[in-house]
């Protein structure tokens, strides 16, 4: 056996409930999928602001974020995508056992990675959240210039456009941004984790 597999876990007496009796609410994994301009990041900003508000301890994992540090190695090749979301649940776990309500904003395209996400931390934590969006509107919006470079072939395997996006199929809320604002899905999901978390 080489070195690096002489690994002991240690069973620490920290968890996710007893640290969710000093925040007075249940850790939770709000995990939201979807494309690039959907809506993600702008709503996990709100909804942040939101909960802190209303004394939720919480803290937001986004791809763009996460992709500047922990994960400025990888791509956007589906085997380095993969390695994204593995890391970034990862992170997320050990965030559940400080107690916090957990906001990831990951394209997240896959579902195969997406159910290993959810393997990781851990069924009763994980909520899957489809930020739904047409690839219509996104192409329109078009915030950071990308569909445009990626339709002009400047941008490979570009999500949406070069590479896959499976939706959601069994989503526990589907937030859907062609028809609200980012304030309204930010206050429909802000009620819908209030239920969840206390
Ligand atoms: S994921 O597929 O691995 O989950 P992630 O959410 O971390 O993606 O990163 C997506 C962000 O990276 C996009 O919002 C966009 O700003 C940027 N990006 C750069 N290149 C690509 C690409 N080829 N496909 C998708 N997003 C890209």
């Amino acid at each position: 056996m080489s070195e690096k597999h002489q690994i002991f876990r240690h069973d620490f007496k920290f968890s996710a409930e007893r640290n969710a009796t000093l925040t007075g609410h249940k850790p939770i994994v709000i995990w939201m999928s979807g494309l690039s301009g959907a809506g993600k990041s702008t709503i996990a900003d709100l909804l942040d602001q939101q909960l802190f508000g209303a004394g939720i301890h919480t803290c937001i994992l986004d791809g763009d974020n996460t992709r500047a540090g922990l994960c400025s190695d990888l791509g956007f090749d589906l085997a380095s995508r993969s390695e994204n979301i593995r890391r970034v649940a990862e992170v997320a776990k050990i965030l559940t056992h400080c107690g916090l309500v957990v906001i990831v904003s990951l394209i997240s395209p896959l579902r195969e990675d997406r159910e290993k996400a959810k393997y990781i931390i851990g069924a009763s934590l994980f909520r899957e959240i489809f930020i739904k969006a047409s690839l219509e509107t996104c192409i329109q919006r078009d915030v950071k210039g990308l569909y445009n470079q990626a339709m002009k072939g400047e941008i490979s395997a570009f999500t949406g456009i070069s590479s896959p996006y499976e939706p959601p199929e069994s989503a526990d809320i589907v937030i859907n941004t062609d028809v609200k604002s980012a304030e309204e899905c930010a206050a429909d999901l802000f009620q819908w984790i209030i239920k969840n978390i206390t």
